[in-house]
């Protein structure tokens, strides 16, 4: 396993990140898609955050910027105190690896593994003990309800479920940032309410949420809501009742 060094280690003064006057354009061809445009965005550590907008207005753009899926085209991006641009391919994704988990609308999960199985990936490329990350593997599933099912492969599971295996794989790691792309967006209600309940828990333990939603019941969770529209933060509110 390669060493992370010092780009590991999170500043604890610092808010976990800072943009300025970040942008994100696209070439397609001779014209320039300008994706995200001078996004200001600063979030501390332990924030709920949810983020809002029309389809198309860059919500799952940002949140790869975020978690450091894709660079910046243009201004600053601070991560745990770190710019971004100083790391390398290398260090990015061990950051990702370490300090991210990722929880997609469409489950992201491996089709052949089982329920233990998938919450393990993140895991085995941080080099986990097979005996230790199993013995996590199932703690994770007790934990977002699915003790009964660790040997169910994907297909044999509702969307619900499946989206609480991805939530336990996003865990693994005891990552600082939970980011989640419409993490509700392909469930009924009743499902949708399971995977808000384990957010507002995680948000209780101290885990920074970023959650892109169309829905409301997120929003009302969340502490805060940026609105971007056309690649800009056209609104930003708090809600004082959390
Ligand atoms: N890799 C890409 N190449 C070119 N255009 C892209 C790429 N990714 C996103 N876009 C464009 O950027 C805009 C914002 O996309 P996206 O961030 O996915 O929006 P949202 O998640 O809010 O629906 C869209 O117009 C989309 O077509
Ligand atoms: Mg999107």
């Amino acid at each position: 396993m390669t060493e992370l060094g010092t780009a590991f280690d999170f500043d604890a003064e610092s808010p976990i990140l800072v943009m300025e006057a970040l942008c994100k354009n696209y070439q397609l061809g001779s014209v320039q898609l300008r994706v995200l445009r001078e996004i200001d965005l600063t979030i501390n550590s332990g924030e709920y955050v949810a983020i809002m907008g029309p389809s198309g207005s860059g919500k799952s753009t940002l949140l790869n910027m975020i978690g450091c899926l894709d660079r910046p085209s243009s201004g600053e991006y601070l991560l745990g105190g770190q710019s971004v641009a100083d790391l390398d391919d290398d260090e990015l994704s061990m950051i990702r690896g370490a300090r991210i988990g990722f929880v997609f609308q469409s489950f992201n999960l491996i089709a052949q593994l089982n329920v233990v199985e998938n919450i393990e990936i993140p895991m085995y490329y941080q080099g986990w003990s097979e005996r230790d990350s199993e013995e996590r593997a199932r703690e994770l599933a007790t934990m977002v309800g699915l003790g009964d099912r660790v040997d169910h492969r994907p297909s044999e599971l509702s969307g619900g479920q499946q989206q609480r295996v991805a939530l336990a794989r996003a865990l693994s790691n005891d990552p600082l940032i939970i980011l989640a792309d419409e993490p509700t967006g392909n469930l009924d209600s009743q499902s949708g309410a399971d995977i808000l309940e384990i957010l507002d828990r995680l948000h209780g333990e101290g885990k920074t949420l970023i959650v892109v939603t169309h829905d409301e019941n997120i929003a009302t969770c969340a502490e805060r809501v940026i609105r971007l529209f056309d690649g800009r933060i056209a609104q930003e509110e708090f809600n004082k009742e959390r």
